[in-house]
């Protein structure tokens, strides 16, 4: 048989890997409007200014609701927008039930989430409770005397007993999580910056303040919670000496200690339970079996699992595709019967998700952007996608340190600069792995930054804006946005991408992706090319192909079993 466009059916042998049929099992799954959700998530910072300060608002997200309702997504999730004095643009909050003036008022957010629900979509609220602002009022209450009734409100140590043993600080100018405070001659502790103290979970009264927070924002209407950082809630305070050469390990160390799971089961006893929300905590644990333990059903903690293996794995000097395979087919495997995921690879805290996993040159960011978003709407669990990544969005080129406005990159280069580290090599890698690249201003249009504000943005808008926007993107019907509302719409109307058990094809491929989705009687087959090449794929295993459900290329060649695919070519066959 010739090459020829999968036009035609065609049949190719039905044999298992061993040569036997397989057993036809009967999945029945367990369904949860959260496990269908398809998760847009909006940095209202970078969203859309409404009032020319430079700086996204909750109006300005009001204004494009109707675009976030065309690009089918079902829920929004919205980085914090509480009172801040912004040392961390809002992830150091200083009043959880007030909202940041910047950002707009409270009228504000309820007409935004009356004007979602409209909508049928719903609302994800980032609730940050590791720790606060130290411009909080209980902080504030707290470091002004020991005996300050919200002295335990936050985790102290007293200077007289001598520094307290190591902690790292991810994002402290000199990696110390201890900080001195001569007001009460002790130091307090603080995982991220100085300016975001840890609060003190073992405390009754904390917790209770965090539940009555979440209950204010769940009877305004909030449909999720997102805890941020909530692996490191849970704290031995007796804060013992960690092993030599482990200080710093903050996964193993610092991640799921004693008390976590009580504080979950208590959260769900006086939160989740009460109100139809879906949760997911930043963080799945150390291995799979702390992932379960945090989300499996019957424990009444939390639904779903947000694990950073996946995304944790690209690098400056690129990253092993058999790796990156290797990773979701555990996670899916892990969880193919019980708990349930999240799928994504970019958030607020990465840089762009085509300049990471795909390819950003002008040649084939069109091509591996859809490749991308393909994947992502094609997998088991429920798909967390990046505002921006719909129009292929890249990293924005800073090259001087002035030019960045996120703390970790400003305390990361102090740092590094104290430590005599390769400077060149900071630049560089910072460039390529910023969190500000992934917050850039969101690119509506072509005009003066693409129509995000009347003003000076916050951050500069990419330069690229004037190709790359939503409105050179909405008038091709083959842009790489009409391709994410296609690939939204196919796992809407087809179950088996939501529920269909997963199986990894032609795992050593080393440049094609290929799994199938299998649901009772429906099985589709996807084909992802991760490379700037042509390549093929040797099926020997599948049934009929028939016409592909979607494309990110007009055709296909197909070969017997060899399926020929073009450089990011992403294709879902539905098979007989
Ligand atoms: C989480 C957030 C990140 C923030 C940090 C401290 O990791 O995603 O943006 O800086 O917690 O709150």
């Amino acid at each position: 048989m010739k090459n020829f466009f999968v036009k035609i059916l065609i049949f190719m042998l039905i044999t298992s890997c061993s040569g036997e049929k397989k057993q036809k099992e009967v999945i029945v799954p367990n369904k949860a409007w959260w496990k269908e959700a398809i998760v847009y998530q909006i940095y209202p910072r970078s969203f859309k200014d409404s009032d020319g300060d430079g700086i996204g608002d909750l109006k300005g997200i009001i204004e494009k609701l109707d675009y976030i309702k065309s690009l089918g997504v079902t829920m929004v999730w919205l980085n914090p927008f509480y009172q801040s004095p912004n040392v961390d643009n809002g992830y150091d909050v200083s009043d959880y039930k007030a909202i940041l003036p910047e950002f707009g008022t409270m009228e504000d957010f309820d007409a935004l989430v009356k004007g979602l629900h409209e909508r049928d979509i719903k609302f994800v609220l980032d609730v940050v409770v590791n720790h606060s602002s130290d411009q909080h009022e209980w902080f504030k209450q707290a470091r002004s005397s020991r005996d300050n009734p919200y002295r335990d409100y936050y985790h102290w140590w007293p200077a007289e007993k001598g520094k307290p043993n190591y902690r790292y600080s991810l994002f402290d100018a000199k990696g110390d999580a201890w900080q001195y405070d001569s007001i009460t001659n002790s130091y307090y502790l603080h995982y991220f910056a100085k300016e975001q103290p840890d609060l003190n979970w073992e405390n009754q009264k904390v917790r209770n303040e965090v539940y009555d927070i979440m209950q204010f924002w769940a009877d305004k209407g909030v449909d999720g919670f997102r805890l941020d950082a909530f692996q490191f809630a849970a704290k031995d305070t007796t804060f013992p000496k960690f092993p030599e050469g482990f200080e710093k390990d903050f996964i193993q160390y610092y991640a799921m200690q004693d008390g976590l799971h009580d504080y979950l089961k208590e959260m769900n006893e006086q939160v989740f339970s009460k109100y139809d929300v879906m949760s997911v905590a930043e963080g799945a644990g150390r291995n799979f079996q702390e992932a379960h333990e945090l989300v499996d059903s019957e424990r009444k903690e939390l639904n779903v699992a947000y694990a950073f293996d996946a995304v944790d794995i690209a690098k400056p000097e690129g990253y092993s595709f058999s790796h990156f395979k290797e990773v979701f087919t555990k996670w899916d495997k892990e969880f193919s019967k019980k708990g349930w995921l999240s799928i994504f690879l970019s958030n607020h805290d990465q840089a762009r998700l085509v300049s990471r996993f795909g390819n950003d040159s002008p040649e084939f960011r069109e091509a591996s952007s859809k490749m991308l978003n393909t994947f992502l709407l094609s997998m088991r669990g429920t798909p967390f996608l990046y505002y921006g990544d719909e129009i292929g969005m890249t990293n924005i080129n800073f090259d001087s340190i002035s030019q960045y406005k996120d703390v970790a990159a400003i305390n990361g280069y102090k740092k590094a600069a104290s430590e005599g580290a390769d400077m060149i090599k900071f630049m560089s890698d910072l460039n390529f792995a910023s969190r500000d690249n992934g917050r850039t201003p969101m690119q509506w249009d072509s005009s003066e930054n693409a129509n995000f504000t009347s003003g000076t943005p916050w951050l500069p808008v990419n330069e690229n804006h004037k190709s790359i926007n939503v409105f050179t993107e909405n008038s091709n019907p083959n842009s790489i946005l009409n391709h994410f509302k296609k690939m939204v719409k196919l796992r809407k109307e087809h179950e088996v991408l939501i529920y269909g058990d997963y199986e990894l094809l032609a795992a050593e491929n080393p440049d094609i992706y290929a799994y199938t989705r299998t649901l009772n009687n429906e099985k589709v087959l996807v084909l992802l090319n991760f490379t700037n090449h042509d390549s093929s794929i040797e099926l020997t295993e599948i049934g009929a192909i028939n016409e592909p459900l979607i494309n990110n290329y007009s055709t296909v060649e197909v070969n017997k079993n060899n399926i020929q695919l073009k450089p990011y070519q992403a294709i879902i066959f539905k098979l007989n």
